[in-house]
């Protein structure tokens, strides 16, 4: 049986403890051992306070929430802090893992909390106290995991990663490429795959999972690509779960040298979970300013969540279109160069409608050859990549502090 968890909760009137409780099962054996009513506590309290974990719940953008985050982190050290919010706003996430926060959970306002959020919000809460053991204990063994983000829909997030996908595959590498874009993906139809199964069927299989039954959910393409694919409705995007993900993550690194993930353009839990288990990042960034500003924020927290610049690649797509913004000013507002410059082409939408990767399609246009670029670099050194140490210890603190917490923003097309 599971060791039983005691966690704290401080909360602000948004979240009330109600609410808190309903997000954690009955039969959880978590047990919400103290409660606080505002963030206003002390260094002393902090220390007396016997619990596994502290939840902070809280509003987006709460200063004082985050202010009780560092105070716990200074105080407590490598006993976990999570926070829990009414929404994913990237400055805020940014700013709670600058803090020391572990891990940043959406609550759902109620009055009925879906069961797979609070197993969701279980999942987290057992992931946090257990993975203070070191990095090394934990480090994932096997094949390399991708996990390719951007910080807007259309940057090209799913154009890099079956593109890379593809040219892995036909270099004779075991690819498997997941869509975790829930409840828009598009990776299947991009290699021109029709998705008799997906990761939807997958979850609702019901049984334990081996490395048998995952195979059967892999669809086939040509290149010797294999690819979970994402759910068809959006609606059916609530019953993957982080958890699922990361059993299915331990299964496929043992049969593939490479796992590729595309992501949605926001920080959801599932990705933050694939982030902290993924060797490398590729983070795609367009080529305005908008995005450029939004992608150095996603740097920034990746390097809070523990990966090292070395570890992030970044794709710089429809570079050289002229919108007013030079190769330095690029670099200046990214904060570091780019790996790989992907021009604006016609052959990529083109590429799209054929459900044809333009890494495949023989073309030797600069759009091709600068996506094969990015597959040879990951070939190249597959080995230097380490899975990051998320222990906060390594956590570059300090760094961006949150003068300044942005007013709630929703992200393109997240939560
Ligand atoms: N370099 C490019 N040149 C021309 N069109 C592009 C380029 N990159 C992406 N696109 C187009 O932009 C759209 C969005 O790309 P996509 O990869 O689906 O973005 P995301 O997955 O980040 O939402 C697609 O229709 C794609 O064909
Ligand atoms: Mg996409």
């Amino acid at each position: 049986m599971a060791r039983r968890i005691t966690v704290a909760v401080a909360h602000d009137e948004t979240a009330p403890i109600r609410l808190i409780r309903e997000h954690i099962p009955e039969d959880s054996a978590i047990d919400v051992v103290e409660e606080f009513s505002g963030f206003e506590l002390n260094a002393e309290a902090l220390l007396r306070l016997d619990a596994d974990l502290l939840l902070v719940a809280c509003r987006e953008g709460s200063g004082a929430a985050l202010d009780l985050v560092e105070l716990w982190h200074t105080v407590r050290g490598r006993t976990p802090v999570m926070v829990l919010s009414h929404g994913s706003d990237q400055e805020f996430v940014q700013a709670a893992f600058a803090a020391g926060a572990d891990d940043f959970l959406v609550l759902h306002p109620g009055p009925y909390i879906p069961e797979q959020l609070a197993r969701d919000v279980e999942f987290a809460i057992r992931k946090g106290v257990t993975r203070n053991r070191s990095a090394a204990e934990r480090g994932p063994e096997g094949g390399n995991l991708i996990c390719v983000l951007g910080s807007k829909g259309g940057v090209g997030k799913t154009v890099s990663s079956t593109n890379l996908g593809a040219a892995l595959a036909t270099r004779g590498k075991r690819t498997v490429l997941i869509d975790l874009d829930l409840q828009f993906g598009d990776v299947a139809l991009a290699l021109g795959l029709a998705p008799e199964v997906t990761l939807f069927d997958l979850a609702v299989s019901g049984g334990s999972l081996d490395r048998d039954k995952l195979d059967d959910f892999l669809l086939r393409h040509p290149s010797g690509l294999r690819v979970l694919a994402a759910p068809a409705r959006p609606d059916q995007a609530v019953s993957v779960t982080a958890q699922l993900l990361t059993t299915v993550y331990a299964l496929l690194r043992e049969d593939y040298d490479f796992i590729v993930v595309d992501t949605p353009p926001a920080f959801t839990s599932e990705v933050i979970a694939t982030v902290d288990v993924a060797n490398w990042i590729c983070m795609v960034a367009m080529f305005d300013a908008l995005s450029l500003k939004n992608t150095r924020l996603g740097l920034d927290t990746l390097e809070l969540m523990g990966h090292s610049p070395e570890q992030v690649r970044v794709v710089l797509n429809r570079a050289g279109t002229n919108v007013g913004i030079s190769d330095a000013d690029a670099v200046e507002i990214l904060g570091r160069r780019p790996d790989v410059l992907v021009p604006s082409d016609r052959e990529i939408p083109v590429s799209i409608n054929d459900g044809v990767p333009i890494t495949l399609s023989g073309s030797r246009s600069q759009a091709a050859q600068a996506i094969t670029s990015l597959a040879e670099m990951f070939l190249h050194d597959p080995e230097s990549a380490q899975a990051p140490a998320t222990t906060k210890s390594k956590r570059r603190r300090g760094l961006f502090r949150r003068k300044r917490v942005a007013p709630a923003r929703e992200l393109a097309r997240g939560h």
